[in-house]
């Protein structure tokens, strides 16, 4: 690789001493993480409109440190015969990618030592989608790293990014600041860890980094490296809401969707205020402007995971009747039947469903429960009004009537991911294998 290249010798450094995020390949034998913005019916639902079946899709992870995506990608993909190309400048991250998939079986990753801004040369493109988590921000230019990707992105491909949130790491950069006085002349990164570590101890509470400290999980379950990357990196940046879609545009790309179903939550007054003011105040405002609002009340959004799209019309679309409604992410068998038993009981009534992480209401409408009971995974939404129509012998039910019932619960749903398009010319997906979570890092 030319040592001239386009990116930070710092960060090469930092990456070939800390590989990041921790991970142990033989851990691959007894769990599977579930690494956000990877899951292959919420790509399709945003970045594909519902219409891509996968086989033969090509993904390229961006900096795909230890693997986290690698791994999680290539294992839905590989019975599609789909594959992905893993690319990062350290070679001692790559190495544990490598051997977590070597564990896992996965032969469907090509491993690639580089520059992502080199991409446009490399010859590897065009990609269906690129993952490129927690990279971007660590570029000298990170207007440069984002074309470079869109220069491979076919024009119906998808991407899913993460960046820091600008307001609340308010506190890391202080602790950054802090951190380069005392390490000044210090070259040797396990010194400037200690010298973390003591500093970290002995802050006090009213340190601005103490005070939101809770928020990052980096320094306990990241250790040495977790320390490294958060406090003493050598080059990152962080992104305001408004600044993100600046980002995206400016690229001639469109940030489509929030890829956590918590974010787009605390994005969204309804979901946690009551103050009737502050609530219609912030109604009021343009959707930009609402959710350059509610980063900066909530305070909590340490980094943004987003869709991007090069299309104006990536995401499935209701209207389309020839889309497959399904829900997604439910424990259990027969969701959908349980949630029409559930409606129908409430006559009428606004529910609240409950997640694993969080709760949220929804307001059922006169034929929720027959369309939910309808909704098998298979039928499109005309079909499935067909057989409400069938089910109820009530001919006034038309499509137009039944969508008008259907949209704001499906909207609700939607808004947490548990109810996803597919078009009927895609192959449903398998259901994932038992997966957890991805713990993932701070990035
Ligand atoms: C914070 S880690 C994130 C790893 C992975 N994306 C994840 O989310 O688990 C950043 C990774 O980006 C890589 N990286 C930084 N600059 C890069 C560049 N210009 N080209 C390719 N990889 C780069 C680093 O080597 C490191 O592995």
């Amino acid at each position: 690789m030319d040592d001239n290249a386009n990116y930070l010798k710092a960060v090469r450094n930092q990456y070939e001493g800390y590989p990041y995020p921790p991970r142990v390949p033989e851990d691959e034998r007894h769990r599977r993480l579930r690494t956000g913005l990877c899951e292959l019916p919420q790509l399709n639902h945003y970045g594909h409109a519902g219409r891509q079946g996968f086989e033969g899709y090509h993904a390229l992870v961006a900096g795909g440190g230890t693997g986290d995506a690698t791994v999680f990608l290539a294992e839905q993909l590989h019975e599609r015969g789909g594959r992905v190309v893993h690319l990062d400048l350290s070679t001692a991250s790559m190495e544990v990618a490598k051997q977590r998939c070597a564990v896992r079986g996965l032969t469907n990753v090509e491993w690639v030592h580089g520059s992502l801004l080199d991409l446009p040369q490399m010859g590897l493109g065009p990609f269906d989608h690129i993952n490129c988590c927690g990279v971007l921000h660590h570029l000298a230019d990170p207007d440069q790293g984002l074309a470079a990707l869109r220069a491979v992105l076919r024009d119906d491909g998808s991407m899913g990014i993460m960046l820091y949130g600008r307001y609340a790491r308010e506190g890391v950069y202080q602790m950054q600041a802090l951190l380069r006085l005392l390490n000044q002349g210090e070259t040797d990164m396990d010194a400037c860890v200690r010298t973390a570590r003591a500093t970290l101890g002995a802050v006090p509470a009213s340190n601005w980094y103490k005070f939101g400290e809770k928020l990052f999980s980096d320094v306990w379950k990241f250790g040495d490296p977790g320390i490294y990357d958060l406090l003493l990196h050598s080059q990152d940046r962080a992104y305001t809401v408004p600044q993100l879609y600046d980002y995206v545009e400016k690229q001639g790309m469109r940030l489509v969707a929030f890829g956590r179903p918590l974010d787009r939550m605390w994005l969204t007054p309804g979901f946690s205020i009551r103050e009737p003011r502050l609530l219609q105040r912030l109604n009021n405002l343009p959707e930009r402007d609402r959710q350059a609002a509610m980063e900066i009340f909530t305070g909590t959004a340490i980094k943004h995971s987003f869709y991007v799209s090069p299309r104006t019309d990536s995401v499935a679309s209701l209207d389309d009747l020839d889309n497959v409604p399904f829900l997604y992410g439910f424990a259990g068998d027969d969701p959908n039947r349980v949630i029409a038993d559930f409606f129908q009981k409430a006559k009428g009534k606004g529910v609240t469903l409950k997640d694993q992480d969080f709760s949220y209401p929804v307001q059922p409408q006169a034929h929720s429960h027959h369309i939910l009971r309808h909704m098998d995974g298979t039928r499109t939404t005309a079909e499935i009004f067909e057989a409400v129509r069938a089910a109820t012998g009530d001919q006034r039910l038309t499509d137009p009537v039944l969508l008008k019932d259907f949209r704001p619960v499906y909207e609700q749903f939607n808004q947490v991911d548990h109810m996803l398009l597919r078009h009927k010319t895609a192959r449903p997906l398998p259901p994932l294998r038992q997966q957890i979570p991805g713990d993932g890092g701070e990035g």
